[in-house]
C-alpha cells in the first residue's frame, strides 16, 4: 500500500511559502511574437493555490503559448512572471529564482509523451534519477504515491501500449506530479478521449486539486468541465485575458461579445 504524498521522498528544491489560497503564480504584461506576429499582446493574471483555472479561447489564439510561457519551455518577448512571491522573470530574462521554482511547475499535454517501450515506472522515474539524484528505492516509491494518487497503482509494470488512452493520460499525470509540483499546467489532455473517460481524467484533477492543494491551469474545450470544476474561467482573445470571472459570470452573466460568440459556436 502506498503512503500518503505528505511523506516519502521530496525533490530537493527552493523553499516555498504559499499555503492553500494564496497567490501562486502571477503573470503581468506578458508578450510574445512569432514571425512578427504578436501572440501574447499583454497577458495579466493570477493563478490561486487550490483552483482550477479553466482557459478557453479560439484555436490559434495562444492558449498553448500562455501555458508554455508558463512552463518555462518557451521564453516571453517581454513581461513578468512571479511564483511563490519571487520573480521568476524579470522583463526579459528568467532571474535565479527560476531554476528554483521550475521544479514546482508540471506540464502534461494533449498526446501521450510516454515512452513506448518503457514500462510505466521506468517511464516516471527516468527525470527524477536523472536530474533529482533520488535513489532507485526512493524514485520506485514516490512513482507508487503519483500512481496511487491518479488511480493507477496496479500498473506499475504496464507498458503505454497495454493502456487505454484514459489511462495512458492519468499516467502522464503522475509522471508530471513526481516532483510534486505546486502548478500543474494541462494542455487539452481530454481531448483525444471519449467523453466518459475524459470526465474520469478530469475528475483525477479535481481530487488533486482538493486533496494536494495544488493550482491547476486547464486548457479544455470542454464547456461543460469548465461550468461544473473550474475555479475561474479564463476567455483568452486576441492575446489578452479579455474575461477572468467563476464559472457563472462567465458562462450567465457575462456581458462581453467575444465570450458571447464563442460560446455560441462551442455549443454547438
Ligand atoms: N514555436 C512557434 N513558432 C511559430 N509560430 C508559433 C509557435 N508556437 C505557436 N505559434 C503560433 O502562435 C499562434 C498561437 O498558437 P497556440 O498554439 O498558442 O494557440 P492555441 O490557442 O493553443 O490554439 P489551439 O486551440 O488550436 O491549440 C498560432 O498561430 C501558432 O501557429
Ligand atoms: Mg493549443
Amino acid at each position: 500500500m502506498s503512503q500518503t504524498s505528505s511523506t516519502g521522498p521530496t525533490p530537493a528544491v527552493g523553499t516555498f511559502t504559499a499555503s492553500m489560497g494564496d497567490v501562486l503564480v502571477s503573470a503581468r504584461g506578458l508578450q510574445k511574437s512569432f514571425g512578427g506576429r504578436q501572440i501574447l499582446k499583454n497577458v495579466d493574471f493570477d493563478m490561486s493555490l487550490g483552483d482550477i483555472t479553466v482557459i478557453i479561447g479560439k484555436s490559434g489564439s495562444g492558449k498553448s503559448t500562455l501555458l508554455r510561457a508558463l512552463a518555462g519551455l518557451t521564453d516571453p518577448d517581454a513581461g513578468y512572471i512571479y511564483f511563490d512571491g519571487k520573480t521568476v522573470f524579470d522583463d526579459e530574462e528568467r532571474t535565479d529564482d527560476w531554476y528554483d521554482v521550475e521544479a514546482h511547475v508540471g506540464m502534461v499535454f494533449q498526446t501521450y509523451t510516454l515512452w513506448p517501450h518503457m514500462d510505466v515506472l521506468a517511464n516516471l522515474t527516468l527525470a527524477p534519477l536523472k536530474r533529482l539524484g533520488y535513489s532507485k528505492a526512493e524514485a520506485k516509491e514516490r512513482a507508487e504515491q503519483a500512481l496511487e494518487e491518479v488511480g493507477m497503482a496496479h500498473h506499475l509494470r504496464s507498458r503505454p501500449t497495454q493502456l487505454s488512452g484514459g489511462e495512458r493520460q492519468r499516467v502522464a499525470i503522475a509522471r508530471a506530479l513526481m516532483m510534486r509540483p505546486k502548478l500543474l499546467l494541462c494542455d487539452e489532455i481530454t481531448s483525444a478521449l471519449d467523453p466518459p473517460v475524459a470526465a474520469e481524467v478530469l475528475e483525477v484533477l479535481r481530487r488533486l486539486k482538493q486533496e494536494e492543494g495544488i493550482a491547476v491551469a486547464l486548457v479544455t474545450h470542454d464547456m461543460a468541465f469548465a461550468s461544473k470544476a473550474a475555479d475561474r474561467v479564463v476567455f483568452f482573445h486576441d492575446g489578452e485575458i479579455a474575461v477572468n470571472a467563476t464559472p457563472d459570470e462567465a458562462f450567465n452573466h457575462n456581458d462581453n461579445p467575444d465570450l458571447a460568440k464563442f460560446l455560441e459556436a462551442v455549443r454547438f
